[in-house]
């Protein structure tokens, strides 16, 4: 599933319609390259969520992860800065992904043994979302959505238009 974004708006906009049909357990895996606005996914669908405005959704650089209190717990995770399988074993991610919340992930590739996103992920992650975020021009995005693996398709993520 593949939506063109021509600004920042158009990306929190869908964003928003994601965060809507999320349900807890979820997991959203985002790749990209910086600036290509996973973030400002985020921040929409953190709206999306009910997120109150007063909690700022920004990238967790330093602490790696940040909670937001929506409709459901979020979990805002940013791999960015994470250089080894060991210290992603530190970051302790199982109390996270396997709660009752929905947890969001920038630079996902990371969770990948060399960033090879075809092979398992250090964390076995069985049912996820990957979006996939491209830069065309100085504001326009391609935003591709899939499920992985092909059975978590029933999602109601994949009825959006
Ligand atoms: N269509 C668009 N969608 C999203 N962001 C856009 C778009 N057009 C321009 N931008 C700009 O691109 C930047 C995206 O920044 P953002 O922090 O969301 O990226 P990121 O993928 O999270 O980067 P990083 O890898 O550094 O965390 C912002 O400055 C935003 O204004
Ligand atoms: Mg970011």
């Amino acid at each position: 599933m593949q939506f063109p974004s021509r600004s920042p708006e158009d990306t929190q906009n869908l964003g928003r319609r994601i965060g809507r049909l999320l349900q807890a357990g979820d997991i959203l895996l985002l790749f990209g390259d910086l600036g290509a606005g996973k973030t400002t996914l985020i921040q929409g669908i953190a709206q999306g969520m009910e997120v109150p405005p007063d909690q700022y959704v920004r990238s967790p650089s330093f602490t790696l992860i940040n909670e937001y209190r929506g409709r459901l717990p979020i979990y805002h995770i940013d791999l960015y800065r994470i250089e080894s399988a060991d210290e992603m074993a530190d970051l302790g991610l199982e109390d996270y992904l396997f709660g009752e919340g929905v947890t969001l992930i920038e630079w996902g590739e990371k969770l990948f043994p060399e960033q090879k996103t075809d092979q398992p992920p250090l964390i076995p992650i069985n049912n996820r979302v990957e979006i996939r975020l491209e830069i065309g021009g100085e504001t326009d995005r391609t935003l591709s959505l899939s499920p992985y693996p092909q059975a978590s398709a029933s999602h109601p993520l994949f009825a959006l238009q």
